[in-house]
Formats: C-alpha cells, structure tokens, sequence
C-alpha cells in the first residue's frame, strides 16, 4: 500500500490492499478528485490508514463517495461511516451489485452527469451488459479517464502459475491486459457497447487510472481501442442480426 499520490492536476490515487472477487486476488486503487469548489469525488474507495486519511482530508472536504461499478458497492460502507454526511452515488443496481446491507443513496448514475461535478468529470454509461454497468469518468484538468472493472491489466506472479494461466486465459494479462473473457460473455447487446466506448474515445484523455492494473501514461487511447477491439464483431453477432440495423 502507498500513500496519496498526485497523478495530474487535482487528480490523486491511493493503491488499496489485494481483495479477492470470483476467487482470484485484485489489486485496488482509488481515486481522489478535487473538483472546482474544492471538494472532493472519491470513487472506489479503499480502506486506508490514519496518515493516509489525514493527508485525504487535507486536500479538501470528502463529499462525494462514488461506486462506478457493481463490483466495488460495498466500498462504500466503510467511507460512508467515516463520512456520514458525503453523498453517495452508484452505478446502476444489477444483481452482480456487491452490496453489504443498504446505504442511503443519493442516486444511481444514468446518461445525465449529476449537476454536483459536471463542471470537473464528464461520464458515459457503458451499455450493453445486464451485469456489468459501468460508469467511465473522465476528469478533463487532468486529461484521465477512470476505469474500473471493464479493462484490467494483470501482473504475473511469482509461484503462482495456475493464477497466471487463468489470467492469460481470461485476456487480462499485463502488458496489453483487456475485457475479461467472462466479463465480455455478458454483453450481449455490443452495439450499444459500442457506442457507449466510441463517446469515450471522443474524449481528449492522455492517461487511464485503472482500478485493478498500472496507471496508463503511454498510448492511453491504444489502450482503450484494444480492449474493445471484439466489439468489432457486432455486425455478425445472430442475436443482433435479429434485431437489425440501426441508422
Ligand atoms: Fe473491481
């Protein structure tokens, strides 16, 4: 675990402790915004020590804490007992949402950019998974798109092979990473995926945060394309050919 780290202008990450999820070990980031009035956006957020807090609170009043994927709901409790009065967002409820009991939301994040921050992040909401729905930020003073579950890059680690193989197997291993296999089996509607990816890559974003893999400063938009390179295949996919063609 490091401290707070400053990765562009008032954009700021914490690397969390390795979590588990679907029996394989993650590891996590959070990331810290400062927006315009002063206050700060939290999204995914992860325990930290007392230093590290104390450096958090330093920067600014904690008032937004944001869950932008199903998989990372239950982050909040813990913000939300230190931080009782921040308001809480989430990422639409889908039965993958990994809750711990219920928390007072003040909403759950749809095509609108909440009036909060929609000076400071811009958001799509990527479509076209029942399960997956998650919210992509992009932070334009810092030129960062925030990513958390869609697109992982994964490390190997030493002694452990099998891991090692079910990460080259699932398509997340370093150094391109991408969409997990399993996580791609949930798309079923990739032209609405696609859409929702092209007005991300609309964006003027130089470095990806990601949640569960390195920070990207090289080749941020490669990156991107890459990881969503399958959702080329829409135009043979049967099921959609059923539905026909959009304009
Ligand atoms: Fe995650």
């Amino acid at each position: 675990m490091t401290g707070l780290e400053a990765l562009g202008r008032d954009l700021f990450v914490v690397e969390g402790p390795i979590v588990r999820d679907m029996g394989m070990p993650f590891t996590t980031r959070m990331t810290v915004v400062r927006l315009g009035d002063g206050s700060l956006w939290i999204a995914s957020p992860v325990p930290v020590p007392f230093a590290v807090l104390a450096d958090i609170v330093a920067l600014g009043r904690v008032r937004y804490l944001v869950s932008p994927t199903p998989r990372h709901f239950w982050r909040l409790n813990g913000w939300h007992d230190l931080f009782p009065e921040a308001e809480l967002w989430s990422s639409p409820i889908t039965p993958f949402t990994l809750k711990k009991g219920d928390l007072p939301l003040t909403g759950v994040l749809g095509d609108q950019v909440p009036d909060q921050w929609a000076g400071d992040l811009g958001h799509v909401l990527v479509r076209g998974s029942r399960w997956l729905n998650e919210v992509f930020f992009f932070h334009a003073a810092s030129r960062t798109l925030l990513v958390e579950d869609l697109v992982q890059v994964h490390e190997p680690r030493q002694g452990h092979p099998l891991r090692n193989a079910l990460v080259t197997l699932g398509g997340v291993a370093s150094p391109m990473g991408g969409v997990a296999r399993d996580i791609r089996l949930t798309f079923r509607d990739r032209r609405a995926a696609r859409e929702s990816i092209d007005r991300v890559l609309q964006w003027d974003f130089d470095q990806i945060v990601l949640a569960h893999g390195p920070v990207i400063t090289h080749d941020a938009r490669g990156v991107v394309e890459g990881a969503f390179a399958w959702l080329q295949k829409a135009e043979g996919h049967p099921h959609e050919k059923t539905q026909g063609r959009r304009g």
